[in-house]
């Protein structure tokens, strides 16, 4: 009997073929989102959120003193729900929908089908390249786009650094396989000393390549980058891959191509990122903060005030979701970059 042919994948590589393979990939056969999918982003969850998005992107270009043009641009817009609702509030400030253009940057096609379809009434451009937009200011939105992102995995051991890769046996992964690597250059791609401090890394080159990109953008067109993620702020790095299916976390071997594949965001080092660029950080804080300084419970109030009981509980059910402690409130982080000469904080004020 021939034995398997057996090979080695780094674990970005492996996340890149488990969600994006040709026609089998995660993301490229299924749509995920909702109840009866994997799993629920805040937008499919109240539309109250993507309204208070609304919000605060017409509070921002009220600071930049109003500009004629605007750009706004959602980084993997998923089903294409949080862009709908952001336009549709728009519709009542004709202003602002008179200077700005949306764009939405998406990776799978199978998605954005889906998104085209959703948003076939709305003025929206797709983009496979942020390097399409050529003028500014821009607003980047990225709700739960970075966690999607491939990473790679680095654990120290005997003062030597290891990475983890999937070994592969045939055309299924078999298990995890550590291989000693060569941490100093990853450090000098990425141009960051990662391994300072740490005897664990978790890193998505992706996501640094992306803020460069943006970083740019916002360095000479003004603008800013919101970033919506689980994640945590401690400066120590910790191990948080995780497979989501149906609502729960699974093995993203035994699961390969069957399930999402996330991780929560080091707050820490992006801000560090973020700054190697000539970013600062506006503003971090939790979701709760953030929605409920833009008047989230405010806006539930004046829309549920001729409502039914039971559909005023459903808004404030969906409410709590967002912002209770338990739920997303706290593990959920709001992030803002912008220039060093931008002076807005709106959503931010109360941390
Ligand atoms: C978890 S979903 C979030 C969707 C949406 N922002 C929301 O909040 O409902 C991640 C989205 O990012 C897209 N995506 C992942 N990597 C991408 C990349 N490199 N470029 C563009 N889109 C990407 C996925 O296809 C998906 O639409």
């Amino acid at each position: 009997m021939r034995s398997k042919k057996k090979s080695i994948l780094s674990l970005d590589k492996f996340i890149i073929k488990s969600l994006y393979e040709k026609n089998t990939g995660y993301y490229m056969s299924k749509n995920p989102f909702g109840k009866k999918g994997d799993f629920i982003t805040s937008p499919n969850i109240s539309i109250l959120f993507s309204e208070m998005l609304a919000i605060w992107v017409i509070s921002f270009w009220k600071n930049l003193n109003e500009p004629k043009k605007l750009n706004i641009i959602e980084m993997g817009a998923g089903n294409g729900e949080m862009i709908n609702i952001i336009s549709k509030t728009f519709e009542k400030f004709p202003i602002i929908n008179s200077v700005c253009k949306i764009y939405i940057l998406e990776k799978s096609p199978y998605l954005k089908k889906i998104q085209k379809e959703k948003l076939k009434h709305k003025k929206i451009y797709w983009i496979n390249n942020l390097n399409k937009i050529k003028n500014g200011p821009n607003i980047f939105l990225a709700n739960e786009f970075l966690d999607a992102l491939p990473i790679k995995q680095f654990f120290k051991k005997n003062e030597s650094w290891l990475e983890r890769k999937v070994k592969f046996e045939g055309i299924y992964p078999k298990n995890f396989y550590n291989i000693k690597s060569n941490i100093k250059r990853i450090e000098k791609k990425i141009g960051y000393e990662i391994s300072k401090n740490q005897d664990f890394i978790e890193i998505s080159e992706d996501a640094v390549k992306y803020i460069e990109v943006i970083s740019n953008k916002i360095n000479r067109f003004g603008g800013g980058l919101l970033i919506i993620d689980y994640g945590y702020k401690e400066k120590k790095m910790k191990n948080t891959l995780r497979g989501i299916q149906n609502h729960k976390i699974v093995n993203i071997l035994s699961n390969y191509k069957k399930c999402d594949i996330t991780y929560s965001l080091a707050f820490d080092f992006l801000k560090e990122i973020g700054k190697k660029f000539n970013l600062k950080v506006a503003g971090i804080t939790t979701q709760r903060n953030f929605l409920k300084s833009l008047g989230i419970m405010e806006r539930a109030e004046i829309i549920s005030k001729n409502l039914s009981f039971t559909k005023k509980a459903n808004i404030y059910y969906r409410i709590n979701k967002l912002i209770d402690k338990k739920f997303m409130g706290e593990i959920f982080k709001v992030m803002l970059l912008t220039n060093n000469k931008t002076k807005f904080n709106i959503g931010f004020k109360s941390d």
